[in-house]
């Protein structure tokens, strides 16, 4: 059995330990996301150290591009955990979130043991549990950072795509922890790993889920900290055209448009900007580069019609 495998003597296994903690406050928590260059606000986190003392996973709902999967993986890098991520989408099945059996593997085995019966060398109960072991075993990422030795940040990635039933097994392992495999027997963590679970809000999450979880909206940032964004994500660019960046974006957020500009098309936007150094951004260089920040003809055609004045 693997080191993560443990039954007790009722057959349920033991529970698994807390993650022991790493950040001893909420600004704990900001400077080590701040050395990775993600920058958090004092929700973001006092909600991660939260979880963190409480053992609970973090769902993370807002609009697409706000830092939802950059936080995990600036969690993950900021504590030197192992990132295992889950991407969800409509079908994903217990196989594919969990585990399944290497058929193929198992194929050549019986095939390689047939051979070897023939000589009377093999026999059938021998080989049964030869094919239900360890190595016949593909791990999937839930079953993987379960069972993980060291640290790790469970990245659950998009959960409002899963159909509700692979949604019900999530919650049967976040809740326990565990996963049983009839074959092999029941694995349980033995450090609960940091869980971030993401959603773009498309559909509405169970009410078991949501309990299950810290709730963390993330909204597009304030002018202020999106400059600060700007500033760290594209270096060398100057603190007056950052905040000409995060300005337009503003702006742009505010309009009745199709599709918002994100954190990452203000990223997308700045980056050229740089290279093309202006002073300020102009109205000839704001058409040229429009289609950076507004990827609907509707949206954009609303934007030339509302456009104040000044840029
Ligand atoms: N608070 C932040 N600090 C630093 N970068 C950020 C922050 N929020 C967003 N970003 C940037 O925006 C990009 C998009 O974020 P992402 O996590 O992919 O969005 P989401 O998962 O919400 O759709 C990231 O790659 C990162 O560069
Ligand atoms: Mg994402």
């Amino acid at each position: 059995m693997e080191p993560g495998t443990a039954g007790g003597a009722d057959g349920r296994p033991a529970a698994a330990a807390p993650a022991g903690g790493t950040f001893s406050s909420a600004a704990a928590v900001t400077l080590a996301l701040r050395g990775v260059d993600y920058l958090p606000d004092t929700a973001i986190a006092s909600t991660v150290f939260l979880a963190e003392r409480l053992s609970k996973p973090v769902l993370v709902e807002g609009p697409a591009g706000t830092g939802k999967t950059e936080l995990a993986k600036s969690v993950a890098r900021a504590t030197g955990a192992r990132l295992i991520r889950l991407q969800c989408y409509e079908g994903l099945d217990e196989a594919k979130a969990l585990y399944e059996w290497n058929y193929r593997k198992q194929l050549l085995r019986l095939q390689a043991a047939h051979g070897a019966d023939a000589d009377g060398t093999d026999e059938w109960g021998r080989l049964k549990d030869d094919l239900f072991g360890e190595p016949f075993l593909l791990a999937r990422p839930l079953l993987e950072a379960i069972r993980a030795d060291g640290p790790v940040v469970l990245l659950i990635d998009e959960v409002d795509r899963l159909d509700i039933e692979t949604e019900a097994l999530l919650l049967e392992v976040l809740s326990d922890y565990q996963v049983s495999i009839p074959e092999l027997g029941t694995v349980t963590a033995t450090r609960i790993p940091r869980v971030f679970l993401t959603s773009n809000n498309s559909r509405d999450l169970s009410e078991a889920l949501k309990r299950r979880c810290l709730y963390l909206h993330l909204d597009y940032p304030t002018p202020e900290r999106e400059r600060e964004i700007v500033l760290t994500r594209v270096p060398g660019m100057s603190e007056h055209l950052a905040s000409q960046v995060a300005q337009v974006a503003q702006t742009l957020r505010a309009l009745d448009l199709k599709k918002r500009p994100s954190v990452s098309e203000s990223l997308d936007w700045a980056r050229p900007l740089l290279v093309r150094g202006p002073e300020d951004i102009d109205p000839a260089l704001l058409n040229k580069t429009m289609n950076l920040l507004l990827k609907h003809n509707s949206d954009t055609a609303i934007e030339k019609k509302e456009r104040s004045p000044p840029i």
